[in-house]
């Protein structure tokens, strides 16, 4: 199977997102910078990429899927 089958993509999914399209790097974050709590974007559908704005919700009623956001938190102090 070719790379595209195996993962069961065969288009760019780099494409719709505002952002250098030439780098897989979408956004750098200074871990200083982050809230205690953020939700970074899995499903790519976020219209806050790379924040989680609930758009996975939408995806997962309508494809069955269980994708969701990484959820990165702070040690408390
Ligand atoms: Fe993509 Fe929540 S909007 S994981």
């Amino acid at each position: 199977l070719s790379t595209s089958s195996r993962i069961g993509c065969a288009a760019r999914i780099n494409k719709n997102i505002s952002t250098n399209e030439s780098s897989p790097i979408v956004s750098k974050f200074s871990v200083s910078e982050l809230a205690d709590k953020v939700a970074f974007c899995r499903c790519w559908l976020s219209s806050k990429f790379p924040k989680c704005d609930g758009s996975h919700v939408k995806h997962n009623t309508a494809t069955g899927d269980n994708v969701g956001p990484v959820v990165v938190e702070k040690p408390k102090k």
